[in-house]
């Protein structure tokens, strides 16, 4: 959460501070601001509200420079203000800092720098960094350093860190240091862009500020400070000091944010995602062997075979794809498969066998929660792999090994094409788990020749948007919605529910339809629509008892069934087909028109579909 962006070069700086932040704009959007350091003074802009109410108060009232640092904010400490918006100042003016993470130790921190003078402009926790920071300056400069040194200003930061508990990525300038931007990094991801046309350097919260800027990139990792200027790059450890800096060449810093003919990013990525499942596939597909192939799986098959169980871990959507995992697993698998809550994980200590392998699920690859219960099963000496979408992000660097879903980048906050990527991948990886068991060849055959036929389906999928539409506006009014499903289409429902109420703002609860009459069925009435998944299936007529039994009480009901069901559309009150596909890859399908259905109805209700209020796209913090 929060977006960070900093320059030193020879460009104006507010320009591609800006520029920067309206790409980081996903990883929060309650306020912006960015600092500008000219001739001894910096220039600060802060604005609650969007990238773009910033950009107008640039323009109206513009500063000037070609060193600065920007931020977007997702508030966790104090209101979402002009005065709480990111750069905070310390001291009489003498540092300014951007910060993202939490400083949990902040009050007692606050309290010993409010007895030693310094007065306090914010309900933040990220203003203690900058009195703290100047604080040590000062302090140095007692002590006789040279105030103008990058050493004395490198010692106060690293004096600060020490007193932090929490996670931080921060970046700083100093008023009478002119050119030089530092950044210290725990557990807030920060990466450095190096200029390829002359001296320049850029950082971020991710690369995609760079875009047509550099490739080449240095990641920044925990405990490391940075101490950059136009020309020079260091990198310092806590304890071990200066380090070699490592420079990664991204393959392609990812300009693919263009909206194109779509109203909205979900819709668009909606849309894309018959392409993202044929680029998840691509390469991975072993017909010979009737397997999948992975190149970055780092362990070789008999070290595969040893492995007796599976566990699962992440938030959110993609906790939802971890339970499609654990079904596919044990099905074609037979493996003990769980899918454990990161932020539970992360503090539990369940038994693990010393052959558990872990999967860590995600997107962004920085959720905190992810990171934390990955690097926590890593610690126990447990196999930990990530699934993840972004190239280079912290989870993908740390993990032993994994997959990237080459889903593209996903900007709507709902992900969507992320999800179903998801459910691939792990489709694949049962497969090739699978193959290297008990699953025989035809078996694999099949599997291949089924998912080889996704793309394809999905796109077929993707035509009962005008329908879904059509029922968006007959539905949109209703408050509160129930989405059941069975088996495979259990954690559909639960990702439905999320999708539609992160976006509109409706309370809408996912159950396993059978759960229902232990005690959901109480909410069923008139004013309660609930949306069956009820595809073709072996237990298709027990689900059709469960929709009955909404029924019988004036449910409304809306379903999501299979083409060719003549007998859904006497009992419920809206049916949106899909495809018949095999039971093991109908939440490619199904999921489909609940994405549609969440960002009609959501659009209907007026709702900031990409950006929905209290959300952002990458959680950095617990
Ligand atoms: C919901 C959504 C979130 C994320 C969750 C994990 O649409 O996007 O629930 O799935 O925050 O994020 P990642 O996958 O980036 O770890």
């Amino acid at each position: 959460m929060c977006g960070i962006v900093g320059y030193v070069g020879f460009r104006p700086a507010p320009e591609f501070l800006i520029d920067g932040l309206r790409r980081l704009e996903y990883r929060g959007y309650d306020s912006a601001g960015i600092a500008v350091q000219h001739c001894d003074e910096i220039g600060i802009r802060k604005r609650a509200g969007r990238v773009e109410e910033l950009a107008k108060l640039v323009e109206a009232n513009p500063v000037e420079g070609s060193v600065g640092i920007g931020h977007t904010r997702w508030a966790t400490h104090g209101e979402t203000t002009d005065i709480n918006s990111h750069p905070h100042v310390g001291g009489n003016g003498e540092v300014v800092i951007v910060h993202n993470g939490v400083i949990e130790n902040y009050v007692k921190l606050r309290e010993q720098l409010q007895t030693l003078g310094y007065v306090f402009r914010t309900t933040t926790d990220s203003e203690i960094i900058a009195h703290m920071i100047c604080h040590y300056w000062l302090e140095q400069i007692k002590l006789g350093e040279d105030p103008e040194s990058h050493e004395t200003c490198l010692k106060a930061i690293q004096l600060s860190v020490a007193r932090f508990k929490g996670t931080y990525g921060v970046v700083a300038i100093f008023r009478d240091i002119p050119d030089v931007i530092f950044a210290a990094r725990m557990g807030s991801p920060l990466v450095i862009g190096i200029g390829k046309i002359r001296n320049e350097h850029f950082i971020a919260s991710d690369a995609s500020p760079f875009v047509g800027y550099t490739n080449e990139v240095v990641y920044i990792n925990d405990h490391e400070i940075a101490v950059i200027t136009a020309d020079r790059m260091d990198l310092h450890h806590q304890e071990s000091g200066k380090t070699t800096p490592s420079i990664h060449t991204l393959d392609q810093v990812s300009s693919d944010i263009d909206l194109g003919d779509f109203e909205h990013y979900m819709l668009k990525e909606i849309f894309e995602q018959p392409e993202a499942i044929e680029n998840c596939l691509r390469g991975r597909i072993d017909e010979e062997s009737a397997t999948a192939r992975f190149g970055g799986l780092n362990l070789t098959p008999r070290e595969l075979r040893q492995i007796d169980r599976i566990i699962f871990t992440a938030c959110g959507t993609s906790w939802h794809a971890g339970l499609v995992g654990e079904y596919l697993f044990e099905e074609f698998a037979r493996i003990p498969t769980e899918v454990e809550y990161a932020s539970e994980l992360r503090y539990r200590n369940p038994p693990m066998s010393e052959d558990t392998m872990v999967f860590a699920i995600t997107q962004s690859g920085e959720t905190a929660d992810t990171l934390a219960a990955m690097r926590e099963c890593k610690r126990k000496g447990h196999k930990s792999m990530a699934i993840c979408n972004v190239v280079g992000s912290t989870i993908a660097r740390e993990a032993d090994g994994g997959i990237y879903l080459h889903a593209g980048p996903e900007i709507g906050v709902a992900s969507t094409k992320a999800f179903t990527s998801q459910v691939t991948a792990l489709t694949l990886l049962a497969l090739y788990f699978g193959r290297i068991r008990d699953l025989s060849y035809p078996a694999g055959k099949r599997i291949i020749k089924m998912l080889r036929a996704m793309p394809e389906l999905i796109q077929q999928t993707l035509a009962c948007n005008d329908h879904v539409r059509d029922v968006a506006e007959r539905y949109f009014g209703f408050n509160n919605y129930l989405y059941m499903g069975r088996l495979y289409n259990f954690p559909v429902a639960l990702e439905g529910a999320l999708k539609l109420k992160e976006i509109s703002y409706i309370h809408a609860e996912g159950y396993p339809a059978a759960e229902m009459k232990h005690g959901p069925i109480a909410l069923v009435d008139e004013q309660t629509p609930s949306v069956f998944v009820v595809p073709h299936g072996g237990i298709y007529p027990k689900v059709m008892s469960n929709l009955e039994e909404v029924k019988a009480r004036r449910g409304p009901v809306i379903a999501i069934a299979c083409e060719g069901d003549h007998r859904i559309s006497d009992l419920a009150d809206e049916v949106i087909f899909v495809p018949d596909v095999e039971e093991f890859l109908q939440p490619l399908v199904t999921s489909i028109p609940l994405q549609l259905l969440s960002y009609h109805v959501a659009v209907l209700r007026g709702c900031n579909v990409d950006r929905p209020r209290n959300l952002a796209k990458s959680v950095t913090v617990e």
